[in-house]
């Protein structure tokens, strides 16, 4: 181990290097004016992975943007250890708000900014690094391992899900190492056991065939936008309850020591408030922000349009608008469950004079790890050497849709060992990782998967 950790303290410069070449492929997996930026990113990791020393190394079709496999099986009677994490990112509208270039990445006080640092490309390239000065210095692994990179995480996934059900084989192992995550603040080292689940959805409201003048036409016909005030207003009451009938049906009540764990993290709204700059924290009543984030199902409306909204005063009653609106579930609601819901809900709720059309987008469902899974165990031994300080285990109010793909076709507990910060600014503007938990997040990881041998 002496001599992987000093390979890895002598080879930083170089890691860093390389790290920004990949980081400079614009690979934004949503946008398909990007396809060829986003292959290029996927074969840069399946070739970096290769000159690491791994084996049968393939950049596979999968409909969507190509995954990425590779493997190094010669640990016998060792287990076997998928690493997942993924290529593409998140778009950077808006830019203008960037004071740095997404896409030419830029080192500052420490940290590195730009697209995909923290999300996801810096996190899994501490897998890279380790992986590759264990192969250096040892010669072998001291457990087997199979890459499993996918260039769709940010788009929901839609090929790269069924790529893993259909290829369990392939995929076969006995736990997967995740960094796609954040510390739940820079001094709390954070493993994470649990994650919320996704159902997104988009209504498209029609009203008249053309805009109209709000004069002449007003007070005689539904507004389409009005009517998409009624049904954003209809989702949820005054105390944050969802109104969906069946929505809270298969939510899992919070159990008291689970509530009792969760106070002892300690209460930071107060920091919070001031770091976000709002003048109060909201949510369903009766619970805490973090049961509420952890525990309870949420509802945010991710964007609204239609009508005028240039400068000054247009009086107009625009033909048709929309709203998109994205729910976080809990165990053990079901996404397609939900959609149904949802669409029934809004049809409804949807006043006389406008017609509403439903897009649904993906989803995911929530997953929660055994708190003694030897894996995660074994994860947290690797947190606490390399951070010196034992890491809190928490849940995560975000997705990672095809962890619970994992769970349920491959039988494998997601470990999800970040080491990413809560004020990295993923999918925002001026995103970026800490460079000191880049490079202890190698040593992290060296450390960690010696400890899954055990
Ligand atoms: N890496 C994030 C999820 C995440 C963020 C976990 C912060 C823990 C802390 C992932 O890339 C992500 O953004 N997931 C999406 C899923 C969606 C695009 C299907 C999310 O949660 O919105
Ligand atoms: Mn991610
Ligand atoms: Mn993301």
């Amino acid at each position: 181990m002496e001599k992987v950790l000093s390979y890895i303290k002598d080879n930083e410069k170089r890691y860093l290097d390389e790290l920004i070449e990949w980081l400079k492929i614009e690979s934004i997996s949503c946008d398909s004016t990007k396809n060829d930026e986003t292959r290029k990113a996927g074969k840069w990791i399946a070739d970096r992975i290769e000159k690491a020393g791994f084996e049968n190394t393939r950049l596979i079709e999968t409909g969507g943007h190509p995954v990425v496999y590779a493997d190094w099986l010669h640990a016998e009677g060792k287990p076997t250890i998928m690493v997942y994490g993924h290529y593409d990112v998140q778009p950077t509208d808006p830019i203008e708000k960037w004071t740095t270039e997404p896409f030419n990445p830029t080192i500052k006080d420490g940290k590195i900014y730009g697209r995909g640092t923290s999300d996801d490309k810096g996190q899994l390239y501490t897998h890279i690094c380790a992986l590759e000065a264990m192969l250096k210095q040892d010669g072998k692994l001291p457990v087997n391992i199979k890459f499993f990179i996918e260039g769709e995480e940010e788009a929901g996934s839609e090929h790269s899900t069924p790529f893993v059900e259909q290829n369990k084989e392939l995929l076969a192992c006995d736990a997967v190492a995740v960094s796609d995550t954040a510390w739940h603040s820079k001094d709390i080292p954070t493993v994470i056991y649990a994650l919320r689940g996704l159902c997104y959805m988009e209504f498209h409201v029609k009203g008249p065939k053309r805009d109209l003048h709000s004069g002449v036409y007003g007070g005689m016909l539904q507004n389409p936008l009005n009517a998409v005030g009624k049904l954003i207003a209809s989702l949820q009451d005054e105390n944050g309850v969802i109104q969906i009938p069946g929505f809270y049906d298969d939510v899992l009540p919070l159990k008291d020591e689970e509530k009792k764990e969760f106070a002892a993290i300690g209460n930071h709204d107060k920091e919070m408030m001031e770091d976000l700059g709002v003048n109060a924290l909201w949510g369903e009543k009766g619970f805490t922000s973090l049961e509420r984030n952890w525990g309870r199902p949420s509802m945010d409306v991710n964007g609204i349009w239609g009508g005028f909204s240039g400068e000054g005063a247009k009086t107009v009653i625009t033909a048709d608008g929309g709203f998109k609106v994205s729910s976080r579930l809990v165990a053990n609601q079901n996404p397609d469950k939900i959609k149904k819901l949802f669409e029934d809900y809004i049809n409804e709720q949807c006043p006389p004079g406008v017609t509403v059309e439903t897009i649904y987008h993906h989803g995911g469902e929530p997953i929660m790890v055994d708190i003694d899974n030897p894996f995660l165990r074994a994860g947290q031994r690797a947190f606490e050497k390399a951070f010196g300080k034992k890491p809190t285990m928490v849940r995560e109010g975000a997705s990672i849709p095809i962890t619970a793909t994992f769970v349920k076709e491959l039988k494998a507990a997601p470990i999800m060992v970040g080491f990413g910060l809560p004020d990295d600014n993923i999918h925002s503007n001026d995103e970026k990782l800490d460079l000191d938990n880049f490079y202890k997040g190698i040593t992290c990881n060296a450390l960690m998967y010696t400890e899954f041998a055990k």
